[in-house]
C-alpha cells in the first residue's frame, strides 16, 4: 500500500479525533444529551480504530516498531493515557472538575503526541535545546 495514502489517512483520523473529543469536552461541561446520541457513541470508536490500524500499517512500512524504537513506545503509552484521560473526561471521573482537569490532560497528552510523531523522539522538546 502507498505510504503517502495511509500517512494522509492517519493525519485525517488525528484531525477528527481531536475534533470529536473537543466537541464531547464542551457538550460534556454544557451538560448536553448531545452527548448521548447514538452516532457520538459509535463513530469516534470506528474513527480511532482506523487511526490505531493506519499507525501500525505505517510502522510496518518503515520498519520501525514500538519496544524497538523509543518514539513508538512513547506513542503507543502516550495513546492508552490518551485513552484513559478521554473517558476519565467523558463519562468516568466523578464530578465536574475532575472530568475538566482530565480533559485537559487527555489534551496536553495529544499535544505531546503530536510532537513525538513529528520530531521522531520520545523527548521531542529536546530539539529546541
Ligand atoms: C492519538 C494518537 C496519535 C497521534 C496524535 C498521531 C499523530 C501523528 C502525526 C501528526 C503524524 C505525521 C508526522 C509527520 O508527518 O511528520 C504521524 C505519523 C506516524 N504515526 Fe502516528 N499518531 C498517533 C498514533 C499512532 C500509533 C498508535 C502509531 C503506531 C503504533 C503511530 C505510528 C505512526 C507512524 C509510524 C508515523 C509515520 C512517521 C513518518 O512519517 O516517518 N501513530 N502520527
Amino acid at each position: 500500500m502507498d505510504f503517502i495514502l495511509v500517512r494522509n489517512v492517519h493525519i485525517a483520523t488525528v484531525g477528527i479525533t481531536l475534533t470529536l473529543f473537543l466537541l464531547r469536552y464542551a457538550w460534556m461541561l454544557q451538560e448536553s444529551p448531545r452527548l448521548q446520541a447514538r452516532w457520538v457513541k459509535i463513530f469516534p470508536h470506528v474513527n480511532d480504530t482506523v487511526l490505531l490500524a493506519s499507525g501500525i500499517g505505517l510502522a510496518v512500512m518503515i520498519h520501525q516498531y514500538p519496544f524497538v524504537n523509543a518514539w513508538l513506545t512513547a506513542k503507543l503509552f502516550a495513546l492508552v493515557a490518551y485513552i484513559v484521560l478521554g473517558t476519565l473526561a467523558l463519562k468516568r471521573a466523578r464530578g465536574k472538575a475532575q472530568r475538566a482537569a482530565s480533559g485537559l490532560a487527555a489534551l496536553a497528552v495529544f499535544a505531546y503526541l503530536v510532537m513525538v510523531a513529528v520530531s521522531h523522539s520520545a523527548a521531542p522538546w529536546s530539539v529546541w535545546q
